[in-house]
């Protein structure tokens, strides 16, 4: 386990060299390369087994390093940047040539953002560079947010692995692009379109963040239509304003069943659930933030523990909820059960 460490000036000898590097961030891990260089940059691509029309998140770690990578920055982005970062919002902007075009998949457009974590701004302080990084996981897989799972599937790839802990927010960047003065939420995230309204009344979720992408649809980021969060095992969210609905309806499916069953569900659900032998009951937490920290690597115990099957408690739509269930919903293929 040599590779993993928190040398700093060495992962970002790796950066500067074209390697590839996993650091932290606040939301999730990042697998980072020079966002200039783009054999580095093919590097990841390549590790994660990512589709080639997925753009890349740039990391900078102040405003300088802004105007050097995007362009036509714009009074209601300003209002953002200034609300919001350092933080987990990525702003979409016009992309400057320094990017490499596999970071933005060709779209002349690049999504910036300025982590909140200090190993991540150092990194890409001493390293002098713009770093692109995706989460760090195989594509359509679980994001990692802990170095001991992202250790596991990424090893054989990654120079160096620096260890910051379990991340903090545990799912991704809010992602948004300011289109004819309103703000797009393209991925929604920690930053919620109640925090946005804060800023300016003109915000929308885009309806694809929680529905599904029928093939040939437009959207207005690539990775909409992409499977994530995924793991092996099927999994079923369950969903309903009332909270004992869901108890009963998860009780009401391990009854008479001999799978091999796992459940997803808030601490204080957790003595509800029938207890049996096929029965496994992974504690989602007590608080929505308890929850996001959670939900990506109770995710991958769901494939350890070998179940056929994982039903998964459903949060309301509001706030961090909305976030937290663009990934249960995802992770489900869209399976859901209302009642
Ligand atoms: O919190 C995060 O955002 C993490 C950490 C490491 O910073 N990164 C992350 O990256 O989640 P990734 O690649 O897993 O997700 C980036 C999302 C994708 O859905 C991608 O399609 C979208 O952002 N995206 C990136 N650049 C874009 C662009 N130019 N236009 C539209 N969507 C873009
Ligand atoms: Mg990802």
């Amino acid at each position: 386990m040599n590779k993993i460490g928190q040398d700093i000036n060495l992962a970002s000898k790796y950066i500067i060299n074209g390697d590839i590097v996993v650091f932290p961030t606040e939301t999730v891990y990042g697998i980072g390369a020079d966002a200039t260089n783009k054999e580095a940059v093919d590097k990841i691509f390549k590790a994660k087994k990512r589709p080639v029309d997925n753009p890349i998140i740039v990391h900078i770690c102040d405003l300088e390093m802004l105007n050097k990578v995007a362009v036509n920055i714009g009074e209601i982005e300003k209002k953002l940047i200034h609300k919001f970062w350092p933080g987990p919002l990525s702003i979409i902007f016009k992309s400057k040539d320094c990017i490499s075009l596999n970071v933005t998949a060709g779209l002349g457009s690049v999504a910036v953002r300025m982590p909140n974590n200090t190993i991540a701004l150092e990194l890409i302080k001493v390293s002098n560079k713009p770093i692109a990084a995706p989460s760090a996981n195989i594509s359509s897989r679980p994001s990692g947010t802990c170095i001991e799972d992202i250790y596991e599937e990424l090893e054989p790839t990654v120079s160096y692995f620096i260890d910051g802990g379990n991340s903090e927010v545990g799912i991704e960047s809010t992602v948004v692009r300011v289109i004819d003065g309103v703000v797009n939420i393209l991925r929604p995230g920690k930053i919620s379109i109640e925090d946005i309204l804060k800023v300016t009344d003109k915000v929308i979720m885009d309806d694809k963040c929680l529905n599904k992408v029928n093939d040939n649809e437009q959207v207005l980021s690539p990775g909409m239509k992409h499977r994530h969060y995924a793991p092996s095992t099927k999994c079923i969210a369950i969903c309903s304003s009332e909270h004992n609905n869901i108890v009963n309806k998860i009780n009401e499916l391990i009854n008479y069943s001999n799978d091999n069953i796992s459940v997803m569900v808030t601490s204080d659900n957790v003595d509800k659930i029938i207890k049996r032998s096929n029965v496994n009951i992974i504690d989602l937490g007590n608080s929505l933030d308890e929850v996001s920290t959670k939900i990506f690597s109770s995710l991958r115990k769901v494939d350890k523990l070998n179940s056929d099957i994982c039903y998964i408690q459903g949060f309301e739509l509001s706030e961090l909820g909305t976030g937290i269930m663009n990934r249960i919903i995802r992770a489900c293929n869209h399976e859901v059960i209302y009642v």
